[in-house]
């Protein structure tokens, strides 16, 4: 199973939500791979990895020039977790892919054999719509959806389910959309209990019950290489454990 964090919107917590659903799922002794593919290498930073030993990475796999065998690395200190690191050099993809016959389906090509080798792989996603954005649904099952409980982010979600919906008609995405988790939350501010709220009645089931609060700890545990579910018992880390349940509930049936 291929399950990806992903919202073109912003700084919604993918990064925070694909790296600790990640950890989440190792410690239950699943094999999980984590592919990073951003160009910032947020998700492999916060994993440990320096910008400087991103090499062999993702792009070396995308391009045909590593077999992913060779660039899959093991995190230290997690058990049963790997990662494809991500590269700067994700930000010149779209140049790069250009004489390549169907470039959005590339990663689906590279990552789908991968997927019979772990019992998880986990994406996180670029922002934006570009080439590797928007390939990242044709790669993946399933999405998980980060969005942030703000007024901006209600308007966003209408217009990406709008959007997404579409895609799919057109089929020019193979993933279902397996739940939108609500991140950053503080529900002592009334506009968010009221966003959250609004964006609960409208899409039912489709919200995780789980809520990701607002958790400075969650900001913290990158600078130290360290995933917050590893770095901290607090808030945020606790929900992230129960997500990873309702995740695995949510999930279709599938032999372990
Ligand atoms: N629950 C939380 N509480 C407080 N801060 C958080 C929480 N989750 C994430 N953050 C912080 O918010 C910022 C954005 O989160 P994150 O990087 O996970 O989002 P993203 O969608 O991957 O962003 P980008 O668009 O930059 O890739 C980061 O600094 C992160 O450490
Ligand atoms: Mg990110």
């Amino acid at each position: 199973m291929i399950i990806a964090a992903f919202n073109p919107k912003g700084g919604v917590g993918r990064t925070t939500t694909a790296v600790n659903l990640a950890t989440v799922l190792a410690g239950t002794k699943r094999r999980v791979l984590l592919v990073d593919l951003e160009p910032e290498m947020n998700a492999s930073i916060s994993l440990g990895v320096r910008p400087q030993q991103s090499r062999p990475s993702v792009v070396d796999v995308l391009l045909n020039e590593r077999r992913a065998s060779d660039a899959i690395r093991r995190v230290s200190g997690i058990d049963n977790l790997f990662l494809l690191t991500g590269s700067t050099e994700l930000a010149d993809m779209d140049a790069r892919l250009r004489n390549v016959r169907q470039p959005e389906r590339r990663l689906a090509d590279s990552i789908r054999p991968l997927a019979s080798e772990f019992d998880a792989v986990i994406m996180d996603a670029p922002s934006g719509y570009s080439l590797m954005s928007m390939s990242v649904p044709i790669a993946a099952d399933h999405l998980v959806v980060p969005i942030r409980a703000d007024y901006l982010a209600l308007e966003s979600l209408a217009h990406f389910l709008r959007w997404y919906r579409q895609r799919r008609t057109s089929r020019k995405a193979h993933a279902d959309v397996i739940g939108i988790l609500l991140t950053m939350v503080d529900h002592r501010r009334k506009a968010t209990r009221e966003i959250v709220d609004i964006i609960r009645a409208h899409n039912k089931r489709g919200v995780f019950r789980t809520e990701i609060p607002e958790d400075p700890r969650a900001a913290e545990a990158p600078s130290h290489g360290v995933p917050l579910v590893a770095y901290a018992k607090s808030r945020a880390a606790r929900a992230y454990v129960a997500v990873t349940d309702e995740l695995l509930a949510r999930l279709p049936r599938r032999p372990r």
